[in-house]
């Protein structure tokens, strides 16, 4: 979307991006998170947002359902309103990464333009952005359905349920692939923290 307002003017701060990381001692960066309803998106980002804040990385996760509690409360599941969702979102997560956090999205994300508008948004601020593909086939996914929601959709309940009435496009080259029903928790994050440790995004 084109910018609506006019007259207005971008501000540079008297601390440099470079200058702000080696004062924190750590970089910013995105780590997006994409898969089905119950693919196990949030338990992996909850658990690699204590295992680096252990560590002594500030972390900060965005996660689906708080988002829409707040943020994005005016938002429900049209595809233009799930566009919008993931727009915001990336221009939140761009913040905290420029903010030299490291900024973990948790979305189900199931259209490939919109990550990738927000791969790009994060490319031309020069910050890194690393997608996570949390994959699962869906019938495991229907199977733990820990809210309900798949009965729900399956029963007519919900309309426009990701993977049921409404569209997941898979990543077709994610940073990080990750099968949810073959890996552990454990084995997930230390895949995600080897990858940005071997990519230098760690020290
Ligand atoms: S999206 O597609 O990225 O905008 O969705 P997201 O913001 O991640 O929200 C997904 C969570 O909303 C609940 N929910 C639905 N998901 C998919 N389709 C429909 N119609 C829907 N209605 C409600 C659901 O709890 C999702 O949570 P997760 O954690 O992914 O299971």
């Amino acid at each position: 979307a084109t910018t609506k307002a006019t007259n207005i003017t971008w501000h540079e701060g008297a601390v440099s991006r470079e200058e702000r990381e080696s004062l924190l001692g750590h970089k910013g960066l995105t780590i997006w998170f994409t898969g089905l309803s119950a693919s196990g998106k949030s338990t992996i980002a909850s658990a690699l947002e204590q295992h680096l804040l252990h560590k002594g990385t500030t972390a900060y996760r965005l996660d689906g359902d708080n988002v829409r509690f707040g943020l994005n409360k005016n938002l429900g599941f049209s595809p233009e309103d799930r566009t919008e969702n993931i727009r915001r979102i990336s221009e939140v997560a761009k913040l905290f990464a420029d903010a030299a956090v490291v900024a973990i999205t948790s979305f189900i994300s199931p259209y490939r333009a919109d990550r990738d508008q927000a791969r790009e948004l994060h490319e031309k601020a020069g910050l890194p952005f690393i997608e996570v593909f949390v994959d699962v086939p869906i019938e495991v996914a229907e199977q733990r359905d820990p809210k309900g929601l798949y009965k729900k959709a399956r029963a007519g309940q919900i309309k426009e349920f990701t993977g049921i009435d409404a569209p997941y496009e898979a990543p077709e080259k994610p940073e990080i692939h990750l099968r949810s029903d073959k890996e552990s928790v454990e084995d997930s994050v230390k895949k995600i923290y080897e990858y940005l440790n071997n990519k230098g995004f760690l020290s």
